[in-house]
């Protein structure tokens, strides 16, 4: 009778199993990963950024109206209308601006801006560009230092 074959050979080698392990970590990593991205994203406050968001879409309308030509009143209050109802919620969307001197005047000159071109709504693409680009101004004024 010859010997049995020696176990060694039946069972994986170490070296498989320490790949099996690596692979298992890495899978598992990427996945707690993922999980934490996500639990992360999840408790993120997503007001801030849908309010700028939709600020800048009815802004860049604004300005997509001049260049197109189309500014009588009823192409562009509504989104000036929108912007200044908009405008309200930027300190519930920065609670934590809210008291700063900097960021009250800048939000308030926005709302100014605004309260303007409402009363004096643009009668013609000449005084729509001067309204959107001074809007455009609040924007950047702000964003100049809080962003
Ligand atoms: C009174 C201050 C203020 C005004 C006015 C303001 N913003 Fe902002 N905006 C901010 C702050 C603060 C942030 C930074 C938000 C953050 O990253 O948490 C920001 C961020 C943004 C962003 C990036 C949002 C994101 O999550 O990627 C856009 C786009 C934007 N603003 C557009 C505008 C436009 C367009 C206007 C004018 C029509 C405007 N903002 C007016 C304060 C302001």
């Amino acid at each position: 009778m010859s010997d049995p074959a020696p176990i060694t050979t039946r069972t994986p080698s170490k070296a498989s199993r320490y790949l099996f392990v690596l692979v298992a970590g890495l899978v598992i990593g990427v996945i707690a990963t993922v999980m934490a991205m996500r639990a992360i994203q999840a408790r993120q406050d997503h007001f801030p950024g849908s309010l700028m968001t939709v600020m800048a879409k009815q802004a860049q309308l604004l300005g997509d109206s001049q260049k197109q030509n189309r500014c009588s009143i009823s192409d562009t209050a509504p989104r000036l209308q929108t912007l200044r109802a908009l405008a309200n919620d930027l300190e519930v969307a920065f609670p934590g601006l809210r008291d700063d001197e900097r960021f009250q005047s800048h939000a308030s000159r926005f709302r100014a801006t605004l309260n303007d071109a409402l009363a004096k709504p643009p009668a013609d693409c000449a005084s729509l560009a001067a309204i959107a680009q001074k809007v455009g101004s609040d924007c950047k004024a702000c964003h100049q230092d809080f962003k």
